[in-house]
Protein backbone atom coordinates (compact mmCIF):
# COMPACT_ATOMS: atom_id res chain seq x y z
CA UNK A 1 0.00 0.00 0.00
CA UNK A 2 1.61 2.99 -0.81
CA UNK A 3 0.58 6.37 0.70
CA UNK A 4 3.23 8.66 -0.55
CA UNK A 5 1.99 12.00 0.65
CA UNK A 6 1.61 13.05 4.61
CA UNK A 7 -1.01 15.31 5.00
CA UNK A 8 -0.70 18.64 6.73
CA UNK A 9 -3.13 19.21 10.17
CA UNK A 10 -4.79 22.08 7.87
CA UNK A 11 -5.60 20.09 4.75
CA UNK A 12 -6.71 16.78 7.55
CA UNK A 13 -9.55 18.78 9.01
CA UNK A 14 -10.52 20.66 5.84
CA UNK A 15 -10.46 17.08 4.27
CA UNK A 16 -13.06 15.79 7.40
CA UNK A 17 -15.13 19.05 7.56
CA UNK A 18 -16.59 18.06 4.01
CA UNK A 19 -17.20 14.56 5.45
CA UNK A 20 -20.82 13.63 4.75
CA UNK A 21 -20.64 10.95 7.47
CA UNK A 22 -18.70 12.97 10.20
CA UNK A 23 -19.95 11.14 13.10
CA UNK A 24 -22.77 12.89 15.20
CA UNK A 25 -23.51 12.92 18.82
CA UNK A 26 -27.36 12.92 18.32
CA UNK A 27 -28.81 16.25 20.00
CA UNK A 28 -30.36 14.22 22.81
CA UNK A 29 -27.10 13.15 24.19
CA UNK A 30 -25.65 16.57 24.26
CA UNK A 31 -28.65 17.93 25.54
CA UNK A 32 -28.56 15.29 28.23
CA UNK A 33 -24.83 16.10 28.73
CA UNK A 34 -25.86 19.64 29.41
CA UNK A 35 -28.75 19.14 30.94
CA UNK A 36 -27.06 16.73 34.21
CA UNK A 37 -24.15 19.13 33.99
CA UNK A 38 -26.76 21.72 35.49
CA UNK A 39 -27.74 21.47 39.33
CA UNK A 40 -30.92 22.63 39.10
CA UNK A 41 -32.06 20.70 36.56
CA UNK A 42 -35.74 18.74 37.01
CA UNK A 43 -36.64 15.11 36.51
CA UNK A 44 -38.96 16.32 34.66
CA UNK A 45 -36.98 18.51 32.03
CA UNK A 46 -34.59 15.09 31.79
CA UNK A 47 -37.72 13.09 30.97
CA UNK A 48 -38.89 15.81 28.16
CA UNK A 49 -35.69 15.67 26.35
CA UNK A 50 -35.27 11.61 26.48
CA UNK A 51 -38.51 11.61 25.12
CA UNK A 52 -37.29 13.19 22.05
CA UNK A 53 -35.47 9.99 21.01
CA UNK A 54 -38.12 7.19 20.81
CA UNK A 55 -35.07 4.50 20.75
CA UNK A 56 -33.05 5.94 23.67
CA UNK A 57 -36.45 5.67 25.66
CA UNK A 58 -37.32 1.86 24.96
CA UNK A 59 -33.71 1.19 26.08
CA UNK A 60 -34.23 3.29 29.36
CA UNK A 61 -37.52 1.70 30.26
CA UNK A 62 -35.44 -1.78 29.63
CA UNK A 63 -32.95 -0.83 31.67
CA UNK A 64 -35.31 0.80 34.48
CA UNK A 65 -37.00 -2.64 34.27
CA UNK A 66 -33.97 -4.95 34.71
CA UNK A 67 -33.18 -6.92 37.76
CA UNK A 68 -30.39 -4.63 38.64
CA UNK A 69 -32.25 -1.99 39.58
CA UNK A 70 -34.60 -4.43 41.38
CA UNK A 71 -37.92 -2.21 41.18
CA UNK A 72 -40.96 -3.68 42.75
CA UNK A 73 -43.58 -2.75 40.13
CA UNK A 74 -43.42 -2.15 36.37
CA UNK A 75 -41.84 0.92 35.25
CA UNK A 76 -44.18 1.96 32.07
CA UNK A 77 -43.33 5.69 32.02
CA UNK A 78 -40.41 7.75 30.60
CA UNK A 79 -40.86 9.68 33.96
CA UNK A 80 -41.16 6.95 36.83
CA UNK A 81 -37.86 5.58 34.70
CA UNK A 82 -36.05 9.00 34.98
CA UNK A 83 -36.67 8.51 39.31
CA UNK A 84 -35.98 5.03 39.69
CA UNK A 85 -32.65 5.43 37.08
CA UNK A 86 -31.44 8.60 38.57
CA UNK A 87 -29.96 11.44 35.69
CA UNK A 88 -26.69 9.58 35.32
CA UNK A 89 -27.17 6.65 34.28
CA UNK A 90 -29.69 7.81 31.34
CA UNK A 91 -26.91 10.46 30.34
CA UNK A 92 -24.71 7.79 30.32
CA UNK A 93 -26.71 5.25 28.43
CA UNK A 94 -27.40 8.17 26.11
CA UNK A 95 -23.91 8.74 25.55
CA UNK A 96 -22.87 5.17 25.32
CA UNK A 97 -25.57 4.57 22.84
CA UNK A 98 -24.19 7.34 20.59
CA UNK A 99 -20.82 6.32 20.53
CA UNK A 100 -21.87 2.90 19.77
CA UNK A 101 -24.21 3.99 16.78
CA UNK A 102 -20.99 5.48 15.56
CA UNK A 103 -18.16 2.63 16.70
CA UNK A 104 -20.85 -0.16 16.91
CA UNK A 105 -21.71 -1.50 13.12
CA UNK A 106 -18.39 -1.13 11.69
CA UNK A 107 -16.26 -3.77 10.99
CA UNK A 108 -13.50 -5.55 13.48
CA UNK A 109 -11.19 -2.81 13.91
CA UNK A 110 -13.85 -0.56 14.54
CA UNK A 111 -14.80 -3.28 16.87
CA UNK A 112 -12.20 -3.41 18.64
CA UNK A 113 -11.78 0.38 18.99
CA UNK A 114 -15.55 -0.02 20.70
CA UNK A 115 -14.75 -2.55 22.96
CA UNK A 116 -11.35 -1.15 24.02
CA UNK A 117 -13.92 2.46 24.40
CA UNK A 118 -16.04 0.46 26.57
CA UNK A 119 -13.83 -0.93 28.85
CA UNK A 120 -12.12 2.54 29.49
CA UNK A 121 -15.01 4.51 30.60
CA UNK A 122 -16.12 1.31 32.74
CA UNK A 123 -12.10 1.54 34.42
CA UNK A 124 -12.59 5.43 34.65
CA UNK A 125 -15.28 5.50 36.68
CA UNK A 126 -14.17 2.63 38.89
CA UNK A 127 -10.94 4.81 39.37
CA UNK A 128 -13.23 7.64 40.00
CA UNK A 129 -15.04 6.01 42.53
CA UNK A 130 -12.02 4.82 44.04
CA UNK A 131 -10.35 8.02 44.08
CA UNK A 132 -13.68 9.43 45.35
CA UNK A 133 -13.03 11.66 42.13
CA UNK A 134 -16.24 14.18 42.43
CA UNK A 135 -18.05 13.00 39.04
CA UNK A 136 -17.65 9.78 38.13
CA UNK A 137 -20.08 9.48 35.77
CA UNK A 138 -17.84 12.44 34.03
CA UNK A 139 -14.81 10.00 33.45
CA UNK A 140 -17.15 7.48 32.70
CA UNK A 141 -18.11 9.45 29.47
CA UNK A 142 -14.19 10.86 29.14
CA UNK A 143 -13.06 6.88 29.18
CA UNK A 144 -15.92 6.38 26.45
CA UNK A 145 -15.14 8.84 24.10
CA UNK A 146 -11.27 9.29 24.60
CA UNK A 147 -10.47 7.62 21.40
CA UNK A 148 -13.22 8.93 19.07
CA UNK A 149 -10.81 10.77 17.20
CA UNK A 150 -9.60 7.33 15.83
CA UNK A 151 -12.90 6.75 14.00
CA UNK A 152 -12.66 10.26 11.94
CA UNK A 153 -8.87 9.57 10.56
CA UNK A 154 -10.14 6.02 9.51
CA UNK A 155 -13.10 7.43 7.59
CA UNK A 156 -10.91 9.99 6.41
CA UNK A 157 -9.01 7.58 4.43
CA UNK A 158 -8.93 4.02 5.38
CA UNK A 159 -6.14 3.17 3.73
CA UNK A 160 -4.12 5.85 5.24
CA UNK A 161 -5.29 4.40 8.74
CA UNK A 162 -4.09 1.06 7.49
CA UNK A 163 -0.87 1.86 6.97
CA UNK A 164 -0.86 3.58 10.66
CA UNK A 165 -1.73 0.49 12.08
CA UNK A 166 0.87 -1.52 10.21
CA UNK A 167 3.67 0.85 11.55
CA UNK A 168 2.49 0.16 14.72
CA UNK A 169 3.02 -3.15 14.57
CA UNK A 170 5.38 -3.28 12.61
CA UNK A 171 7.79 -0.67 13.47
CA UNK A 172 7.01 -0.23 17.17
CA UNK A 173 6.00 3.24 16.71
CA UNK A 174 2.90 4.43 19.25
CA UNK A 175 0.08 5.31 17.33
CA UNK A 176 0.36 8.98 17.71
CA UNK A 177 3.63 8.75 16.15
CA UNK A 178 1.98 6.87 12.73
CA UNK A 179 -0.51 9.31 12.77
CA UNK A 180 1.51 12.70 12.88
CA UNK A 181 3.41 10.72 10.09
CA UNK A 182 0.56 10.00 7.87
CA UNK A 183 -2.27 12.39 8.55
CA UNK A 184 -0.43 15.34 10.23
CA UNK A 185 -2.10 14.72 13.42
CA UNK A 186 -3.10 12.25 15.50
CA UNK A 187 -6.59 10.72 17.02
CA UNK A 188 -6.66 12.53 20.39
CA UNK A 189 -6.21 15.97 18.78
CA UNK A 190 -8.48 15.19 16.34
CA UNK A 191 -10.86 13.48 18.94
CA UNK A 192 -10.85 16.93 21.20
CA UNK A 193 -11.48 19.03 17.84
CA UNK A 194 -15.03 16.78 17.22
CA UNK A 195 -15.37 17.46 20.62
CA UNK A 196 -15.16 20.58 20.64
CA UNK A 197 -17.80 20.83 17.60
CA UNK A 198 -19.80 19.02 19.33
CA UNK A 199 -20.35 21.30 22.17
CA UNK A 200 -19.12 18.89 24.78
CA UNK A 201 -18.12 20.41 28.18
CA UNK A 202 -14.19 21.81 28.33
CA UNK A 203 -13.06 19.61 30.45
CA UNK A 204 -13.88 16.81 28.71
CA UNK A 205 -12.55 18.25 25.58
CA UNK A 206 -9.27 18.85 27.49
CA UNK A 207 -9.63 15.02 28.80
CA UNK A 208 -9.51 13.82 25.45
CA UNK A 209 -6.89 15.94 24.13
CA UNK A 210 -4.57 14.74 26.62
CA UNK A 211 -5.15 10.79 27.34
CA UNK A 212 -1.85 10.41 25.94
CA UNK A 213 -0.11 13.58 27.90
CA UNK A 214 -2.13 13.89 30.83
CA UNK A 215 0.61 16.09 31.98
CA UNK A 216 -0.19 18.58 29.35
CA UNK A 217 -3.42 19.41 31.01
CA UNK A 218 -4.30 22.68 32.09
CA UNK A 219 -7.61 22.83 32.84
CA UNK A 220 -8.69 19.24 35.00
CA UNK A 221 -5.52 17.30 34.81
CA UNK A 222 -7.19 14.85 37.33
CA UNK A 223 -9.85 14.27 34.70
CA UNK A 224 -6.98 13.99 32.31
CA UNK A 225 -4.78 11.55 34.51
CA UNK A 226 -7.67 9.34 35.15
CA UNK A 227 -8.26 8.70 31.71
CA UNK A 228 -4.90 7.56 30.73
CA UNK A 229 -4.53 5.35 33.81
CA UNK A 230 -8.10 3.82 32.99
CA UNK A 231 -7.07 2.93 29.09
CA UNK A 232 -4.25 1.48 30.49
CA UNK A 233 -6.50 -0.79 32.98
CA UNK A 234 -8.79 -1.70 30.05
CA UNK A 235 -5.97 -2.96 28.27
CA UNK A 236 -4.77 -5.24 30.77
CA UNK A 237 -8.25 -5.86 31.29
CA UNK A 238 -7.81 -7.56 27.45
CA UNK A 239 -9.50 -4.67 25.53
CA UNK A 240 -6.32 -3.28 23.75
CA UNK A 241 -6.28 -0.90 20.58
CA UNK A 242 -4.87 -1.47 18.91
CA UNK A 243 -4.88 -5.23 19.55
CA UNK A 244 -1.55 -7.12 20.04
CA UNK A 245 0.37 -3.83 20.63
CA UNK A 246 2.95 -3.51 23.38
CA UNK A 247 0.99 -1.35 26.76
CA UNK A 248 2.14 1.90 27.02
CA UNK A 249 4.15 3.08 30.30
CA UNK A 250 1.74 5.21 32.92
CA UNK A 251 3.08 8.73 32.67
CA UNK A 252 4.32 8.99 35.84
CA UNK A 253 2.53 12.25 36.78
CA UNK A 254 -0.72 10.62 36.32
CA UNK A 255 -0.11 7.77 39.27
CA UNK A 256 -1.31 10.19 41.70
CA UNK A 257 -4.99 9.64 41.06
CA UNK A 258 -4.67 6.60 42.12
CA UNK A 259 -3.63 7.56 45.28
CA UNK A 260 -1.37 4.39 46.43
CA UNK A 261 2.08 3.83 47.09
CA UNK A 262 4.50 3.75 44.30
CA UNK A 263 5.19 0.11 45.50
CA UNK A 264 1.71 -1.19 45.46
CA UNK A 265 0.17 1.03 42.45
CA UNK A 266 0.76 -1.87 39.81
CA UNK A 267 -0.87 -4.74 42.51
CA UNK A 268 -3.66 -2.08 42.97
CA UNK A 269 -4.75 -1.80 39.17
CA UNK A 270 -3.93 -5.60 38.29
CA UNK A 271 -7.03 -6.04 41.60
CA UNK A 272 -9.33 -3.95 39.54
CA UNK A 273 -9.01 -5.92 36.56
CA UNK A 274 -11.80 -9.00 37.29
CA UNK A 275 -13.89 -5.59 38.02
CA UNK A 276 -13.48 -4.08 34.79
CA UNK A 277 -14.03 -7.16 32.65
CA UNK A 278 -17.30 -8.14 34.58
CA UNK A 279 -18.62 -4.42 34.42
CA UNK A 280 -17.11 -4.57 30.51
CA UNK A 281 -19.35 -7.51 29.70
CA UNK A 282 -22.76 -6.16 31.52
CA UNK A 283 -22.60 -3.14 29.11
CA UNK A 284 -21.94 -4.61 26.35
CA UNK A 285 -24.97 -6.72 26.90
CA UNK A 286 -26.90 -3.43 27.55
CA UNK A 287 -26.15 -2.60 24.36
CA UNK A 288 -25.51 -5.81 21.98
CA UNK A 289 -29.49 -5.59 21.66
CA UNK A 290 -28.76 -1.78 20.07
CA UNK A 291 -28.22 -3.24 17.02
CA UNK A 292 -31.29 -4.42 16.81
CA UNK A 293 -33.49 -1.55 18.67
CA UNK A 294 -31.66 1.43 16.69
CA UNK A 295 -35.01 1.80 14.78
CA UNK A 296 -37.40 0.94 16.98
FE1 LIG B 1 -5.64 7.00 22.36
FE1 LIG C 1 -7.19 4.39 23.92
Amino acid sequence: MAISRTLDRTSLLRLTEGMVALPTLPLVATRLLRAVAQPDTSPDEIARILSLDPSLTARTLRLANSEFYGFPRRVGSVDLAVVVLGANPIRDLALSASVFRTLGEADGLMEDVWQHSLAAGVAARILADRSRYRLSSEAYAAGLLHDIGTVVLRQTDPDRFQAVIAMVRDQGQTIDEAERGLFGSCHAEVGAWLAERWGLPADLVEAIACHHRPDKASRNPELAALVHVATSLAERAGFAWPRGVARRPIVPSAWDVVHADERKREALLESLVEDVVRETERERELFAEFRGSQED
